[in-house]
């Protein structure tokens, strides 16, 4: 079954090879153009089976006419925490009035989802996946850290695992009220036997990496949690840099890792080493947004070549909020990044980040993830902040 798309006043394929397509600003962007995307059978996944002009379009077994609205890579959202139970908005109030965050939060979160039943976590988790899908986001990545125990993170990740493929185990994310008194052996418990719980559920490892806070891990601990991860078999990842200068940005570099996020206060020496590096530097505008706390300079990390990612980090603590367009939007107004850069940190970096090239990219072949913008043009995703204009097209 295939169903071509038309109406389109401009296609935004993120596909920086595509012959014929306007490159100027890297978007690979077709104008009067048509999709055709479909599946081999029905439930599976659709796929894009050709790109190009309307007027080239061929026949399909159903079309319709978007009326001259920009499309767009769905929104890949590499990095979220979405399993957990609880309200903290006390706790963003009391930011706004200057009270710093430092992690502690995390404990407050533990205790509430631990105390969930699966059915109560599903609903949870289901309802965040479908608020982030009709904003425009196709592929989300899930990390666990609110079970900070063997069974509770491995159950975390059976439940994430249940919307997404990309399940991130992150037992190192604090560590938890209990073990407190003996930091070594909590470290080897996640190096351990809660990876080996949670690992078949998971596609990555990732901790966080943060010597600034009481809670979070040194370089040294974080180091241990990644190198057993990377024995388990799981990809890596690492917070780092969220609250001050770190090791965790050149130890993601030193181990390979796919990404490091936050990257809030990143020194010279950082940057050189992430910019000729595969580790992508994941920006989570929301968090400096919702801690004010001050922003990565998006215009500084590009110019010196580093690949940027934009993501939600949708959680209880540092940004709830699941809007990759208000992602985009602050990208281009707080980080010095253009409309253009902050839509391919949204999407085909994004996708990077998750070492994926099936997503991301409105090309033949990958998958038929596509979003669609109420406007002309992209450029109204930042200039219209904060008005739903983005929803995932439904095919
Ligand atoms: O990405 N930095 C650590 N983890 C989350 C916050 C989690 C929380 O406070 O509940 C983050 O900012
Ligand atoms: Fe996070």
């Amino acid at each position: 079954m295939a169903i071509l798309i038309t109406g389109i006043s401009e296609l935004v394929t993120c596909d920086d090879t595509l012959e014929g397509a306007d490159q100027s600003d890297g978007l690979g962007i077709l104008r009067d153009a048509a999709v055709v995307v479909g599946a081999e059978f029905e439930d599976a996944p659709t796929s894009v089976q050709w790109v190009g002009a309307a007027a080239d379009a061929p026949a399909a077994d159903w079309s319709f006419d978007l009326g001259g609205q920009a499309v767009l890579p769905g929104f890949v959202d590499s990095h979220s925490h979405l399993v957990y139970a609880g309200d903290r908005s006390a706790e963003f109030a009391a930011r706004m009035t200057g009270q710093p965050y430092d992690g502690g939060g995390i404990a407050v979160t533990m205790a509430a989802t631990r105390e969930a039943s699966d059915a109560e976590l599903r609903a949870l988790i289901t309802a965040r996946v479908d608020e982030m899908r009709s904003q425009g986001t196709t592929t989300v990545e899930i990390k666990s850290g609110y079970g900070l125990d063997v069974e509770q993170e491995a159950r975390a990740l059976r439940l994430a695992r249940e919307v997404t493929e990309e399940t991130t185990f992150l037992g190192g994310h604090v560590v938890p009220p209990e073990a407190r008194d003996d930091r070594a052996a909590y470290v080897d418990l996640v190096a351990g036997e809660m990876l080996a719980a949670a690992a078949p559920y998971a596609k990555w490892v990732d901790v966080f990496c943060e010597p600034n806070s009481p809670h979070a891990f040194t370089g040294d601990e974080a180091r241990t949690i990644l190198l057993a991860g990377r024995d388990a078999g799981l990809g890596l990842r690492v917070h780092g840099n969220q609250l001050g200068p770190g090791p965790g940005a050149q130890l993601a570099v030193e181990l390979g890792a796919a990404s490091v996020d936050h990257c809030t206060f990143l020194s010279d020496d950082d940057i050189a080493a992430l910019s000729g590096s595969d580790t992508v530097a994941t920006l989570l505008p929301g968090v400096e947004f919702s801690t004010r706390s001050p922003y990565p300079d998006g215009r500084a990390l590009i110019d010196a070549g580093v690949n940027i990612a934009i993501a939600t980090d949708c959680n209880p603590g540092t940004c709830n909020s699941s809007s990759m367009p208000l992602m985009i939007a602050l990208a281009v107004r707080e980080m010095g990044m253009t409309p253009a850069e902050a839509l391919r940190a949204a999407t085909v970096t994004a996708a990077r980040s998750l070492r994926r090239t099936d997503i991301g990219s409105v090309r033949v072949g990958n998958r038929g993830d596509l979003a669609v913008v109420g406007a002309p043009s992209y450029l109204h995703i930042p200039y219209r902040v904060g008005v739903p204009i983005v929803k995932t097209l439904q095919v």
